[in-house]
């Protein structure tokens, strides 16, 4: 049956860091709290645009798969913090790395990337195109509330990319399910970035949830995602090699994979370093997952996501033969002499560091 299979993958997390410390010296919370509740130590604050980190992840994909952006017949950006309403992420990506495939932005906010890979795996299985370039990539430091401690610590900026070829072989996305209920659309949700806060320039464009809802909402609908998803892959939860979760909040992460009893060694997870970066978290981990070493030829990979919608998604795939870049290349783009804090603090309102 032809599938997509993942044949090259990169990511970008900006330089800037921006620690649970740096945190607490501008808002009433604390590193134990942080580190308790979340698991997060320390995330990153982008000094470039969504596109610029969305395409240094992709230019590293594309070298690990030997392949070049005018080669992609398909280029989706997961995201749900562009740059502009239009054009999507996923032109100015385009616009650097060259082609004239299709290009869109698809916003399933954190189960986004799992989302685009299902999408671009039910194209290449109906033979719509061959190859696709599938980006998350987050700016979500643009939201952040300082004045609202329970979401501020949560969220980092960052990229991940993969590209995926069409097979006839074991490899590949061996089955994937997409869920919404839009009946919760408002425990988690960014009001006034969209066209409400054109109309009213009073609508907070900063994030807004009720984190214990969708905390109890994520643990249970990603565990159900990842069982039906197995049952149609014909797997058990004893076949899962490696478990890329979601990552926003390490006590979901552990408690999904208690529901699913599933063995904790087979969870990889990076949330200590860059927090949630909504539908860049999967690729990122998987890039390094890769790079790491924790992923082998044959794997059997399952990804989890849940996010604002409320959506959820899982997708199981077998790895192939190649779990090495073709090449492995520096990123281009220009650093940043800023601290994380002083990057944030150009953007939030308020926010005085003198
Ligand atoms: C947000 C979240 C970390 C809060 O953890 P929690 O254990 O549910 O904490 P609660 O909201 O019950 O708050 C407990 C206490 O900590 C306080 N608190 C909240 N944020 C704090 C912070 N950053 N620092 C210090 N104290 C904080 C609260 O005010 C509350 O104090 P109170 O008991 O005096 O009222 C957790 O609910 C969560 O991760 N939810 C899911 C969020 C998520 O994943 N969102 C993205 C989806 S893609």
């Amino acid at each position: 049956m032809r599938r997509a299979a993942i044949i090259g993958w990169g990511d970008y997390t900006p330089p800037a860091v921006l620690s649970n410390m740096d945190l607490a010296s501008v808002i009433d919370t604390s590193d134990e709290w942080i580190q308790t509740r979340s698991g997060i130590k320390e995330r990153r604050i982008s000094h470039v645009s969504n596109a610029d980190m969305a395409t240094a992840a992709a230019k590293q994909a594309l070298a690990a798969a030997d392949l070049s952006g005018d080669e992609m017949d398909l280029i989706i950006v997961a995201t749900c913090s562009p740059d502009r309403a239009v054009p999507s992420v996923a032109a100015y990506v385009q616009r650097q790395l060259g082609g004239v495939g299709a290009t869109m932005d698809l916003n399933a906010a954190c189960s986004g990337f799992v989302y685009a890979l299902s999408v671009a795996n039910g194209m290449i299985a109906a033979g719509t195109v061959n190859r696709a370039l599938i980006i998350g990539a987050e700016r979500l430091s643009s939201f952040i509330d300082l004045q609202d401690r329970t979401t501020a610590v949560l969220f980092g900026d960052g990229a991940g990319a993969v590209v995926v070829e069409a097979t006839e072989g074991p490899e590949g996305v061996l089955s994937s399910n997409l869920h919404s209920d839009g009946s919760l659309s408002e425990i988690l949700t960014i009001r006034g970035a969209g066209t409400e806060g054109v109309f009213d320039p009073d609508v907070p464009h900063t994030v807004d949830m009720e984190g214990r809802e969708v905390f109890r909402n994520a643990v249970t609908r990603m565990g159900e995602g990842a069982v039906v998803a197995l049952e149609n892959a014909g797997l058990d939860v004893e076949d899962i090699d490696v478990l890329i979760s979601h990552q926003a909040n390490i006590r979901i992460i552990d408690a999904t994979a208690r529901r699913l009893s599933i063995d904790p060694d087979t969870v990889y997870t990076n949330i200590h370093a860059y927090g949630n970066t909504s539908a860049a978290s999967i690729p990122i981990a998987l890039s390094e997952a890769l790079d790491q070493g924790a992923i082998k030829p044959g794997d059997v990979v399952a990804m989890v996501a849940f996010g604002g919608g409320l959506t959820w998604g899982a997708a199981i795939l077998r790895w192939g033969d190649r779990v090495t870049r073709h090449h492995r290349i520096e990123h281009d783009l220009p650093g940043t002499d800023k601290t994380g804090l002083e990057l944030l603090a150009a953007r939030v309102r308020g926010l005085d560091l003198a």
